[in-house]
């Protein structure tokens, strides 16, 4: 009967049980899992993919990489090459780049600027050896064109001249607004506008002290209603002049209908003004470096004061290493504060301070073309607006302790009752991406996906909603994520605890499904995740409309014959990182003495008369309790049946659980996880892909591309010819008669304990997610997935793990200064607004 053990067929997705109660990203997709395929496109002209562009439709991506840029038909499961455009440095660039010391892997064309300009053209700047450039691209044939001056134009202050220094461009009505570096050393920063025609002449900042100071560009937007132009950057805040270097994160504005003065700041920028971004919770140090920043729109027919920016900031600070933090700002409180006052500079001893005297003029206002001398010089003058920008609601929006994110996406969404919820896609340096919602207790981390084998240098993020899609481009190559996958829960309580806004259970088909229109009869609860609320219904459904299938409402069974006095270690199959997991015995209690529990879920003990008998994986989440699977443990009596495997034996499992997957052609490490109830389907499952899923995470990052490959042929169904022949006809023979038995076994395993999982289950909701598929009802789709057909897989298979690994850090790294907390704390207990 042991046997029975290692024909189970695998349909638990998920590596190793975790039962925290922390706030955990509450699924885990390592790279590979079938539950959350990834569309990875990587040839050779995708290396450092890092500028990207949607098309108005959002039907076509463009991505600005190294000496090319491509258009890509995107769809939410593909990715295809439609055109693409060579824009590479010569040979002679490439000498002059190496003269100036540069390494020639620097010296490539690395395309940092890519904005539609008007209905027929393209504009496209690059690094292009040290030496930036940028060209016009016709979009109906995606080829290169000359400008109104007949030859390439000059990138200076449009791009940088160094790929790892950051910088923002958008453009509006035709002109270029950029945010960059305009020297080869990177000390010249610059926010400027290009392109301009006729009257309006392009502008540039005023050289004056303070109106930048070493900053890092983040990104930049464009507020219709305002006609302004918003930037985000951090810089170093001068204005604190009491801590060395301290760095302040910025939004800075400019007016769109901005001509310059006439004498005085010709040609230069009378709009600008900067705030500070404050992202700090009470008593704390600030998260004081901007990363990454994405406005979300307000909903419709809502003013456009309320739309939000929210920004990833992390600290200068060594004590805060490896946390960050998400704060959302308002237009409204940014409008506010660049209304304000504004700090003056004394020029003699270069300390700022709130203005006092009479104001002449309202810094930061549109159209001033036609001001006096004195006004202008006042402006020029005040820039910095006196008061920062606060987060909405006063807090931090999310806190990571222990993940640096990097990039965010932010979008809007219905749920099943109309209610709109803010779902943030967060990038980890580390190169995973958190699919999180925001709710009024916090926020709940719906999954994490791990997007990257290793951290990579530069990526950039873009949401596309029509799609469906996360499109992340990074050194290596571009992927597309789906934005959800409902059909991974497989039961009413998965579909509800997962409180994904984009997923509801669909009573009557009884699937989790994707939520299009404001579906009611779906059952969702986002904001509190109570299954017995949401699910009870389907009970009643199923008991009137489907009398038998309560019996099938038990989780899998399993049964295992065993010898005496040896050791067995039971898996508990995968529930979330959100479920406290258990185990328990019927009519007794487990020992501590006898039973070991281990943090990763399994329940090890030695084999005794006193010890056999049933086992139950219970998992509790969010007040619900599921049973995950039942054991039965019962001592050997017919040692013949055994085949010659030598991996049917708990101990010989054990032991290969030692050396987990170190090759890979072992598909058998399933031994003592869950099985179907359905003995036949056990077999059926022999050969299918679901037999190894669990193992693609494990495994994936373990192996090299080349075993992973040949892994993964055998995975599309060769395992015949892996396995010895003999093998297989012995275990078919064997596998039939066995079905019978073990069939028979589970009939009076499952009488046995219906009144255990009716009892332990609140509301009589199904207790596992699985056994809805293995009960009559499930639908051909539903058999499919659980096979773990994915049809992504090849492109999986793909990608190259082998990139270099990068430490994602000299970018903006600011150098850590220690300093003691008093130095910081003002009297309001918070870095003080006011300089001294
Ligand atoms: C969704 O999840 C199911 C079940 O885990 C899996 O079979 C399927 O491939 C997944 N689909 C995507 C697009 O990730
Ligand atoms: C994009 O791809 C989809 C299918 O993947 C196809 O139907 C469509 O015609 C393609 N569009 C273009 C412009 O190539
Ligand atoms: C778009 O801009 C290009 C380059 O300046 C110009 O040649 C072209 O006429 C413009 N097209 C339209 C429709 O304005
Ligand atoms: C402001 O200056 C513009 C030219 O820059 C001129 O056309 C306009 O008449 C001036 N308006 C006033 C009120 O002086
Ligand atoms: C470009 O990608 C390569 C790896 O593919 C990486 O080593 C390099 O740092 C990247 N360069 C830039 C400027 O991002
Ligand atoms: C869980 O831990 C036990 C003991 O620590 C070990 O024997 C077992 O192999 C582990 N299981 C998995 C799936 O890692």
């Amino acid at each position: 009967m042991v046997i029975s053990a290692s024909l189970c067929a695998c349909v638990f997705l998920l590596t190793a049980v975790r039962c925290h109660s922390h706030v955990l990203p509450r699924l885990s997709f390592p790279m590979g899992s079938p539950g959350r395929s990834l569309t990875v496109f990587t040839n050779d002209d995708s290396y450092n993919a890092t500028t990207l562009l949607l098309s108005n439709d959002e039907g076509t991506l463009f991505v600005g990489a190294r000496d090319t840029i491509l258009s890509i038909n995107i769809s939410q499961t593909d990715m295809t090459l439609k055109e693409k455009l060579d824009w590479s440095p010569s040979e002679k660039d490439f000498n002059d780049c190496s003269m100036k010391g540069k390494l020639k892997m620097d010296c490539h064309n690395f395309v940092r600027v890519l904005q539609v300009l008007n209905s027929t053209h393209m504009y496209a700047c690059g690094t292009f050896a040290f030496s930036p450039r940028c060209i016009y691209i016709n979009s109906q044939t995606f080829t290169m064109v000359t400008g109104p001056s007949g030859k390439p134009e000059e990138g200076r202050g449009r791009c940088p001249y160094d790929p790892y220094q950051k910088n923002s461009a958008i453009t509006v009505d035709g002109e270029l607004y950029t945010g960059t570096v305009s020297d080869f050393r990177g000390t010249r920063p610059v926010i400027s506008r290009h392109l301009s025609e006729g009257s309006h002449v392009d502008l540039k900042l005023d050289d004056t002290l303070g109106w930048l100071e070493d900053p890092t560009f983040i990104s930049s937007t464009y507020i219709h209603s305002e006609e302004k132009v918003y930037f985000f950057f951090s810089e170093i805040g001068k204005e604190y002049d009491f801590i060395d270097k301290f760095t302040v994160s910025r939004v800075a504005q400019v007016c769109t209908s901005d001509v310059g003065g006439q004498r005085t700041l010709q040609k230069r920028w009378t709009t600008f003004a900067k705030a500070q971004l404050l992202c700090q919770a009470d008593q704390e140090l600030p998260y004081n470096v901007l990363q990454d920043v994405i406005s979300l729109s307000p909903p419709e027919g809502a003013s456009e004061d309320e739309t939000l920016f929210y920004g990833i900031f992390t600290s200068q600070w060594r004590v805060n290493l490896g946390r960050s933090a998400v704060c959302a700002f308002s237009l409204k409180d940014i409008k506010k504060v660049f209304t304000g006052r504004y700090k003056v500079l004394n020029r003699d001893t270069l300390k700022w301070s709130t203005r006092v005297q009479e104001q002449m003029a309202n810094p930061g206002e549109c159209g001033l073309h036609n001001a006096s001398d004195n006004t202008l010089r006042f402006v020029k003058d005040n820039f910095l607006a006196d008061k920062s920008v606060l987060p909405v609601n006063q807090g931090l929006t999310v806190v990571s302790p222990d993940k640096s994110y990097s990039n965010i996406a932010a979008q809007r969404v219905q749920g099943a009752r109309g209610k709109y919820y803010t779902v943030l896609y967060l990038l980890t340096e580390s190169g995973f991406l958190h699919k999180t919602v925001l709710l009024k207790k916090g926020a709940h981390i719906i999954e994490e996906i791990q997007v990257f084998h290793q951290p990579q240098m530069v990526k950039s993020l873009l949401l596309s909603v029509s799609k469906g899609a996360v499109l992340i481009g990074s050194s290596e190559g571009l992927l597309s994520v789906p934005v959800s996958n409902c059909s991974h829960y497989r039961s009413c309580a998965e579909c509800v605890l997962a409180r994904d806004p984009f997923c509801g259970w669909d009573l009557s088909q009884r699937v989790c499904k994707l939520i299009t229109t404001s579906q009611n009869q779906l059952a969702q609860d986002v904001d509190e995740g109570k299954v017995s609320e949401q699910c009870s219904s389907v009970n009643l459904r199923s008991r009137s409309g489907q009398p038998q299938n309560t019996q099938t409402l038990c989780p899998p069974g399993e049964v295992l014959s065993v010898s005496l006095n040896e050791v067995i270690n039971l898996q508990c199959p995968e529930a979330s990182n959100l479920a406290k997991c258990h185990w328990e015995r019927l009519n007794s209690q487990l020992s501590p003495k006898i039973f070991i529990q281990s943090v990763n879920g399994s329940l090890s003990f030695v084999a005794t008369p006193s010890t056999l008998g049933h086992y139950l994986c219970q998992a509790v989440e969010n007040g619900y309790t599921q049973t995950l699977i039942v054991y039965h443990i019962k001592q050997k009596n017919n040692p013949t049946i055994l085949p010659s495997s030598p991996k049917i034996t708990p101990t010989s499992a054990e032991a290969g659980n030692k050396t987990p997957f170190s090759t890979p052609t072992a598909p058998k490490h399933t031994e003592l996880r869950p099985k179907p109830e359905d003995p036949s389907s056990t077999v059926a499952h022999k050969d299918s892909p679901a037999t190894t899923t669990r193992k693609s995470k494990n495994f994936t990052p373990l192996i090299s591309a080349e075993e992973e490959s040949s892994w993964m042929n055998e995975r599309s169904g060769n395992f015949k010819q892996v396995d010895k022949p003999t093998y297989l006809q012995e275990l078919v023979v064997v596998s039939v008669l066995l079905a019978l038995c073990v069939s028979a076994l589970l009939t009076i395993a499952f009488n046995r304990f219906r009144h255990v999982c009716t009892s332990r289950t609140i509301a009589q909701t199904p207790c596992s997610r699985r056994d809805v598929e293995k009960g009559g009802s499930a639908t051909p789709q539903e058999r499919e997935s659980l096979r773990g057909h994915s049809p992504r897989l090849e492109k999986r298979n793909g990608q190259a793990p082998n990139g270099q690994s990068h430490i994602g850090q000299a970018h903006n790294g600011k150098s850590s200064i220690t300093l003691s907390n008093n130095m910081l704390n003002g009297s309001n207990g918070h870095l003080p607004n006011t300089p001294i």
